[in-house]
Formats: C-alpha cells, structure tokens, sequence
C-alpha cells in the first residue's frame, strides 16, 4: 500500500451485539464473533507494519450492561488467552493493558497479567487492550497519581509539563494514536483516550465489527493524511 501507515491505530470496536440480533444470535456471541474479527485486524496490522494497536475491549460504562453480557466479557479474554497466547508469542507481539485492573475478577485479572507478562520482551506489535478503560478515569486517576508524588516530595510540580503528565496515564510510554476508527456506525468518542486523541485523525465505519476485516482496515488508513508521531 503506497501510503503512510499511521504508528499508532486505535479501534473503538462497536456493533458486536447488532451484528449478533442481525443474525438471530445473541449479543455474546456477537463479541465472540467480534473477538475473532479482533485476530484478523491484529493480523493485518503485523502485516502493515502499523507499532501500536490499541483495541477498545471493555469500558468503564460496560459495567452497566446486562450482568450475563458483562460475566461473558469478564470470561472472553481468559478463554482468548489460552488459546491465543503462543500465537501472540510466535508473532512477535507485546500485550498491554490500558485500564484500571483493581476492580476486576481475579482470573480475568490473572489472565491479562500473564499475558502481559509472557509477552513482555517482544518487540514486534504492540496490541495494547482498553480493559476497563474509561478516558476520564484515566485523566482523574493520573492526577490523584501525581498529587500524592507531589505530596511525597518525588516531584516539583513547577516541573510538570505534558510529557510529564503522559507517564502517569494508563497509556503511559505509548505514543498517541494517530488514527481512531469505529465501527458500527455511531459517530462519537465514547469516553476513549481522552487525552491522548487531541490531535488523532477519526475515521467512522458503518460496518459492525465482526464484519471489519482487513480491507476496511486498509481503507481507514488510506484517509488517514497526519500523523501525530513523524
Ligand atoms: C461494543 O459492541 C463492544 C464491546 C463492548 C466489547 C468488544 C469486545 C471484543 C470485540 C472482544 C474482546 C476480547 C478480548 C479477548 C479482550 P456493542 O456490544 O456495544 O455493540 P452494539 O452497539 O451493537 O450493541
């Protein structure tokens, strides 16, 4: 593809349960289908040579949904990582997670710690997961992070700057995403990457989820005209 690959590419992955109803199904086995969409972006991105994918896999407002839906999502990413994890190992990828992790169950905790873990010296794609993620938690949690390095003495707060601030967000050393793409139709931002998005391209897809492949992919990116990080 004769143009620019943005470095950092963030998906707000929406219209699993759509693309489920559509179908007759329900909405978790939307996310499931939406989790094997997940693969083939993840794929298609090694294969573009994109550094940092950042995917939106549970939000701080997802816990108001449906208890079933939200046990079913707290389960996916246990089941996905022990399944998945050798693939991740083999492609060379580093997992991280971006999101507050003290709320939530102890395996799906223990699962994404491993995989982070496991993944740690990769060097290849970096597949960050929004988990638990929710844009102003993590502007008002970086802030309570720093009033106590402040109260601490660790810092000068005559020194803070934007650079500075960037170490204390859950996405701390990441670049800032060049390009957001979301699916399923809906034209908003939905609480993701508040801070970091100042300047990121938006790209908005009719398509649900499940259905986005690697040809959308291609397309998002072909709009896509200025990149954050040069
Ligand atoms: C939004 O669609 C999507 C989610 C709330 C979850 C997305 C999760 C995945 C794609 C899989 C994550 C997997 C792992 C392993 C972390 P929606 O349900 O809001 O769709 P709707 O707008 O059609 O209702």
């Amino acid at each position: 593809m004769n143009v620019n690959i943005p470095k950092h590419i963030a998906i707000i992955m929406d219209g699993n349960g759509r693309w489920g109803k559509s179908r007759g199904l329900t909405r978790s086995e939307g996310h499931y289908a939406g989790a094997k969409a997940m693969e083939k972006v993840i794929d298609a991105s090694i294969d573009l040579g994109v550094n940092v994918l950042t995917l939106y896999a549970f939000s701080s407002e997802n816990w108001s949904r449906p208890k079933d839906e939200v046990n079913y999502l707290m389960r996916l990413p246990v089941k996905f990582f022990n399944q998945k994890l050798p693939e991740f190992m083999k492609r060379n990828c580093q997992i991280r997670i971006s999101g507050n992790m003290d709320s939530l169950p102890n395996n799906t905790k223990d699962a994404l710690n491993r995989a982070v873990e496991k993944t740690k010296n990769n060097d290849g794609l970096i597949v960050n997961f929004a988990f638990n993620y929710g844009g102003r938690d993590d502007i008002l949690q970086a802030v309570c992070a720093v009033i106590k390095e402040v109260k601490k003495n660790n810092i000068d707060l005559e020194t803070m700057d934007e650079a500075m601030f960037n170490r204390f967000l859950y996405t701390r050393d990441l670049p800032d995403p060049d390009l957001i793409i979301r699916t399923g139709g809906e034209k908003r931002v939905s609480n993701f990457l508040l801070w970091q998005s100042s300047m990121s391209e938006l790209y908005f897809s009719d398509v649900y989820f499940p259905d986005f492949d690697e040809r959308h992919l291609k397309e998002a990116i072909k709009g896509c005209r200025h990149m954050v990080t040069q």
